[in-house]
């Protein structure tokens, strides 16, 4: 029978190489990314590649918690059913940038689209027999601690401490949300240093380093999508839940990762903000 999933950030990277591998499966995949352009042409060639027909972008931008409140419910509207979320889009802003809703840009963009379109789609991938949803994060986070005076950089901002926050975040998201979930299985993944187009909002310096480093030691963007198509397709980790992935094999996170309370003060303050936006 075939299966639906949701693919954020499916436009371009990790997220649209997997998109690839997933299409030739018996999967209907809706597409989110901000860019319709990007959009038309990731269908257009996921289809020419793979022939599959059951394709739809799906338009909007994640650093919004009201967009990503209306993209839900047009998932809501559109499928019965959802068996599979890859939380997947994410970058890191160079500079401060404070969203029209008040948050940090990277930890609007990277945790609080994770938080928002997870708690509102989990109903309807309930709906599934063998619902999961799919955090990608990053071994960035190793080192960062949440500083929970500082979550929209109201102290001081640096750009890649944001990123490493927001990644441990997810990860802490994924914990709870396994551990509150008996139905939904919640998983997060490194996808290992990826050439992609992730440095392409950075400074000159940092693009240049990255993509020089890149170039020598990175993985390419097909191997760097491997957790995430296993996660999201494969029979063995059916009924898996509350792990971290890194080359299609479980590893650990964080010692911060695992503290509890913490799990609960992010989800708290993720759904403070939620609420108090929406
Ligand atoms: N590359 C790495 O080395 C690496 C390492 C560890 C973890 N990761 C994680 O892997 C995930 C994918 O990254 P990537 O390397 O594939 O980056 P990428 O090539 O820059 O792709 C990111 C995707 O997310 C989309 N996106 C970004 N901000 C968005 C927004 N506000 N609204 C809607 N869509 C948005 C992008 O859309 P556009 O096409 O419109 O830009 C693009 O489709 C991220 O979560 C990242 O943190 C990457």
């Amino acid at each position: 029978m075939q299966k639906n999933i949701i693919i954020t950030g499916a436009t371009d990277g990790i997220g649209l190489a997997a998109a690839k591998v997933i299409a030739s499966k018996n999967y209907r995949i809706g597409l989110v990314g901000r860019n319709p352009e990007k959009g038309k042409i990731a269908i257009e060639t996921i289809q020419s590649l793979t022939g599959n027909e059951n394709l739809d972008f799906l338009q909007c931008d994640l650093s919004s918690v009201k967009n990503i409140k209306q993209l839900s419910d047009e998932i809501k509207s559109r499928y019965s059913k959802i068996d599979v979320l890859l939380n997947n889009a994410g970058g890191a802003n160079k500079t401060k940038q404070i969203t029209s809703e008040g948050l940090e840009k990277t930890f609007a963009t990277n945790q609080m689209n994770y938080f928002v379109l997870s708690t509102e789609l989990i109903d309807i991938i309930s709906e599934s027999n063998d619902g999961r949803i799919i955090n990608v994060a990053s071994n960035a986070h190793i080192g960062a601690e949440v500083d929970y005076e500082n979550i929209n950089s109201e102290k001081n901002f640096s750009a890649w401490t944001s990123y490493c926050v927001s990644k441990l975040m997810n990860i802490m998201l994924t914990y709870k949300m396994a551990a509150m979930q008996d139905k939904v299985c919640v998983n997060a993944l490194h996808p290992g240093f990826v050439d992609t187009n992730i440095a392409g909002n950075e400074g000159n310096l940092i693009k240049y380093f990255v993509k020089f480093g890149a170039k020598l030691f990175a993985r390419t963007v097909d191997n760097g999508a491997d957790s995430s198509i296993y996660l999201s397709t494969s029979e063995d980790v059916k009924g898996v839940s509350g792990k971290y992935f890194f080359k299609c094999r479980e590893i650990s996170s964080s010692k911060a990762s695992y503290v509890k309370d913490d799990w609960d003060r992010v989800w708290t303050l993720c759904q403070k903000y939620k609420d108090s936006i929406l």
